[in-house]
């Protein structure tokens, strides 16, 4: 723990200042680590559930730079009002969440007080400390069963699992949030596909139960032969009779949180929706061909049956964004394959290494590279 001095008083108040929730996670570390390099100061606010610290230090060591970290849940609110009291608060980017669509079947309770709960308890913090910018992660699941080929921001919503109901509810909030306070902004971004890790092959994507997605089956699948990927259904309607998705690389994700953040501070948008994705879609097969390719690895696959519920293609419709927002994606698929590759590969127990395991330049690191501060309550 660093204590406050004059000096570092100054910068939390001279620079703008971005809270994170969820920022030690997948999408939120690579986040904070474009935020640190495009010069903002960044809070973390993260509970841990489904992340590890470690994430973080490596974004320090990447960027050279400190950010300040709270390990805490959004669901309090007098820590996150000790922390919009310790520090000037120009915008959040809210990550924070639960993400597993088959959970949140089995425990619609936790997911409902995280997602929901969980950003209610946050915007009321906001509003109480005049902090009026928000950028929420939302996801293409609000969409539901998709019935066009790309799918644009006004396709309809229909969620139909408690993950994106709870999504969507959280849409509902901030958008009335919005209306009910004219000076509150908030940009909802739907996320698609994200997959991939930043270049550096230090941080990447790490959950801390058996994944579900697509890209850290694949990869663990190549690591642990003997658990081959089950590729869940092979006679859609479809070229190749696998399922199509639109994937996007967490880095330029991470940098269309930049965008949005531009745009909130430029004007006072109210709430804007925007798709984040590349507007193309790849198979299953096609993403394991790619992985194949690029990496020069096998991927060990068996057919199984549909995983219910799973659409057949999901494509985004990214124009809106592309033009608001100034911000398109740059890095292509076999980047997207080739970085979480090298991310897995080099970590391949993901941040949990310890001594002799832990790359040379990770080991003896000082404890103190985050600052983080006593609540006030
Ligand atoms: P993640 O699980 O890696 O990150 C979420 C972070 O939130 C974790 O670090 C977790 O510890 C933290 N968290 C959870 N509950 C919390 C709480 N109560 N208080 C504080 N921190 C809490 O997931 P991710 O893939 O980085 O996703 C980030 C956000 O994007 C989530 O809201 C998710 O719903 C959304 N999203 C993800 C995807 C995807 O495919 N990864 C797609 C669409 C939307
Ligand atoms: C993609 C395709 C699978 C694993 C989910 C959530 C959605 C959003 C993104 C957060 C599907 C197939 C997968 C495997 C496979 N998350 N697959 N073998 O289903 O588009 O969306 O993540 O908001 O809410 O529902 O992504 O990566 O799970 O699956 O064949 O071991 O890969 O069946 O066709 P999905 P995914």
């Amino acid at each position: 723990m660093v204590n406050l001095s004059e000096s570092t008083q100054t910068k939390i108040t001279e620079h703008k200042t971005v809270l994170v929730t969820g920022g030690a996670g997948y999408i939120g570390s690579h986040t904070v680590l474009e935020l640190l390099e495009q010069g903002y100061d960044v809070v973390v606010v993260d509970n841990l559930c489904n992340s590890q610290i470690e994430s973080l230090n490596r974004v320090q060591e990447i960027t050279k730079r400190q950010l300040f970290f709270y390990e805490a849940s959004i669901n309090d609110a007098d820590r996150l009002h000790a922390i919009f009291q310790q520090h000037t608060i120009d915008a959040v980017i809210h990550f924070a969440g639960l993400k597993a669509v088959k959970e949140s079947i089995s425990q619609p309770l936790e997911y409902y007080k995280t997602n929901v709960e969980g950003t209610r308890t946050l915007l009321e913090v906001m509003v109480h400390h005049g902090c009026n910018n928000i950028v929420f992660s939302s996801s293409a699941t609000v969409y539901g069963n998709v019935d066009s080929p790309t799918i644009k921001e006004d396709h309809p919503v229909g969620p139909i699992n408690p993950y994106g109901q709870t999504k969507l509810t959280a849409e509902y909030l901030i958008h009335d949030v919005c209306t009910a306070h004219p000076n509150f902004n908030a940009a909802l971004l739907r996320y698609f596909n994200p997959i991939g890790a930043h270049a550096s092959g230090l941080i990447g994507e790490d959950p801390t139960s058996p994944p579900n997605n697509l890209l850290p089956c694949v990869t663990r699948a190549m690591i642990h032969r003997d658990q081959p990927l089950r590729v869940f259904g092979t006679s859609y309607n479809t070229r190749d009779g696998t399922a199509v998705r639109d994937f996007i690389h967490v880095v330029d994700l991470a940098q269309g949180h930049l965008a949005a953040l531009r745009k909130l501070f430029k004007g006072a948008p109210g709430c804007v929706v925007y798709n984040m994705g590349n507007g193309r879609g790849y198979s299953v097969k096609e993403i394991i061909s790619k992985m194949e390719n690029v990496t020069g690895v096998s991927v060990p696959r068996i057919d199984a049956d549909p995983r219910p519920g799973d659409a057949v293609s999901v494509i985004a419709d990214p124009s809106l964004a592309f033009e608001q927002l100034q911000w398109q994606p740059k890095l292509g698929v076999d980047e997207m394959c080739r970085s979480a590759w090298k991310w897995q590969s080099q970590n391949p127990q993901g941040y949990r290494l310890k001594g002799k395991d832990m790359p040379k330049k990770l080991q003896h690191r000082p404890h103190q590279h985050f600052s983080s501060f006593p609540s006030r309550h």
